[in-house]
């Protein structure tokens, strides 16, 4: 469920798994306004979903609406999974900390997030779950960068003192001696700039991520490719994020393999402004008006 939700990748990735493992059911894309999330989720049990994930704009809100969630999403303050129970209630996790770990590991088996000051450039709802995570992980120091100084504030208070709050213009010089690099915002997303960091104090051994995955290649992880900074990008964190919903679903345990990761690849543009998906494509630009692009969006 989301507002808008027709750019998600998330039915090609879960009607992959539908397809894999011989399951009868298909997964659909639920354009939601705000004001109806409420009966949305109250739908779901009577319409026999197994559960379903939520995107932006519903995160937070629907965390007040399931019978009952769990402690990280508690403390993250949002969920993006929920699970019909066999009685119809709903619960609800934040599975995006789970696919930010695992999705780095993956690809770098020994990486540690006490390995080093960690940079994490933004405070919105991938923040959240990308600190929580990495404070799990044993993160000793979290230096974090939004534009509103404010939202960097509060999640750094509920976070505790490993994590430092700084004014926005000092988020360059915060990459002296990192050994790790997050970008949680929307910026290098299609239809938006890159975002503006100077990397020249960044070490060539910090390991650089973007949790955007569309472009698969960030401008950011372009800069930091060029100058020999390992890179991951965001598609993987979607990936793993999504097992781990199949598993509270369906009780199956997919793997993020690499054919599986190649079909949702063919769908993404590569890099910003190339082939598919770019502004005027009309296959994965988030509108800016939702109903503009969605037929009688009211009903
Ligand atoms: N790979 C995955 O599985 C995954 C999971 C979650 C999110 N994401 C991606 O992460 C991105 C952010 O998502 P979100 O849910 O965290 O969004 P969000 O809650 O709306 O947060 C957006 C963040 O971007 C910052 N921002 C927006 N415009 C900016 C600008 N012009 N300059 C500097 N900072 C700016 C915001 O700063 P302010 O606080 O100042 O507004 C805020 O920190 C999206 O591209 C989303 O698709 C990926």
């Amino acid at each position: 469920m989301g507002w808008p939700v027709m750019h998600s990748r998330s039915p090609a990735l879960h009607n992959y798994f539908f397809k894999h493992y011989r399951l009868t059911g298909t997964y659909v894309p639920l354009a939601i306004p705000p004001e109806r999330l409420q009966a949305a989720l109250r739908a779901l049990a009577p319409l026999g979903f197994a559960g379903c994930n939520l995107t932006i704009p519903h995160k937070e809100r629907a965390l007040a609406i399931v019978d009952e969630a769990d402690d990280a999403a508690r403390r993250i303050g949002a969920i993006s999974c929920v699970v019909v129970r066999p009685d119809g209630s709903l619960w609800g996790t934040n599975n995006d900390i789970h696919g930010f770990g695992r999705n780095i590991l993956q690809q770098h088996p020994g990486w540690r997030a006490d390995a080093g000051p960690a940079v994490v450039v933004g405070a919105g709802g991938g923040a959240r779950a990308v600190v929580y995570s990495l404070v799990e992980r044993g993160a000793r120091e979290i230096r974090l960068a939004n534009r509103t100084r404010e939202r960097a504030d509060a999640l750094a208070r509920e976070f505790g003192s490993s994590v430092m709050p700084l004014d926005w213009e000092d988020r360059h010089r915060a990459l002296d001696g990192a050994a790790l690099l997050v970008n949680t915002t929307s910026q290098g997303m299609v239809g938006q700039p890159p975002l503006d960091l100077r990397l020249d104090l960044l070490p060539v051994t910090a390991l650089v991520v973007d949790i955007v995955y569309v472009p698969l290649e960030t401008p950011l992880l372009t800069a930091a490719r060029q100058r020999g900074n390992p890179t991951v990008d965001g598609l993987g964190m979607l990936l793993h994020q999504a097992c781990v919903a199949w598993r509270l679903w369906f009780g199956v345990d997919p793997e993020v393999t690499p054919e599986l990761r190649a079909t949702i690849e063919a769908t993404l543009p590569r890099y910003a402004g190339s082939g598919i998906g770019d502004p005027g494509s009309g296959t994965n630009l988030e509108p800016t008006n939702p109903a503009s692009r969605i037929p009688n969006p009211g009903r």
